[in-house]
């Protein structure tokens, strides 16, 4: 009963729309997802991956969220609307995280291994932002709708736009805060097309 009431719970508290526990349970086709991940996730870690693929690929159908069986979503993560929401198989999202629909914590096609996000506490990725990557969005940071994220967020920030850009640290458009924080970012950002360009020029050097 506690992941179900701590899943309810979290709907009434974030969404205004909600009105009772019965409605919830009923109407919402994140909670629906998330449940069923549940047991995908069950079976693909004892070993059952085709079975695990196709019982999330079912729910995918219902509820038009897909969850990779393999994706590690804590309890109390919100997921409201959900319709397009597509979580990739290394992708982590902590407790008490929101994800709206039209979402993609996917991969670049470049990564192996943790190839997809990680999405810590309390962090909100808005209705069709795509975060791309094996990375983080920090706790409690605030990703804008229809941004696109290509590198780490810090913690309790807002990012905004394409490619997204920080717009808020601590609530506040402070400035020189805002342009510390982007040069670090982009010191950091596309590690893996770095890692392409690092690549090409060690090959075009042997041409
Ligand atoms: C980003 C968001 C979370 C607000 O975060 P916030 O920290 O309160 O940020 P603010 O509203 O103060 O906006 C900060 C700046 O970003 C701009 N901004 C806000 N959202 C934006 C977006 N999605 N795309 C581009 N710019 C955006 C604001 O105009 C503001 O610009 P300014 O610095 O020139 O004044 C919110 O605007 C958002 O995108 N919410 C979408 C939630 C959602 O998915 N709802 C769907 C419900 S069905």
């Amino acid at each position: 009963m506690g992941w179900w009431k701590e899943s309810i719970d979290i709907v009434k508290e974030n969404d205004p729309a909600a009105r009772t526990s019965l409605e919830v349970l009923l109407t919402y086709p994140g909670i629906k997802a998330l449940a069923a991940h549940r047991l995908s996730h069950f079976l693909w870690k004892h070993g059952f991956r085709l079975l695990a693929r196709m019982h999330s690929q079912f729910w995918r159908f219902w509820t038009q969220i897909e969850i990779h069986p393999g994706a590690q979503i804590a309890e109390g993560v919100f997921i409201d609307h959900g319709s397009g929401l597509v979580i990739g198989e290394t992708a982590i999202v902590e407790k008490g995280a929101m994800l709206y629909h039209g979402v993609t914590l996917g991969g670049t096609g470049k990564d192996v291994g943790k190839r997809h996000p990680t999405v810590r506490q309390g962090a909100l990725v808005s209705a069709h932002s795509q975060v791309i990557g094996p990375i983080e969005i920090g706790e409690n940071a605030k990703v804008g709708a229809a941004a696109v994220v290509v590198s780490d967020v810090p913690p309790d920030v807002t990012v905004v736009g394409v490619p997204a850009k920080v717009v808020r640290v601590h609530g506040k458009k402070d400035e020189a805060a805002i342009s510390q924080l982007e040069e670090e970012r982009e010191s950091k950002y596309y590690t893996s097309k770095l890692e392409e360009a690092r690549y090409e020029s060690l090959h075009s050097s042997k041409l």
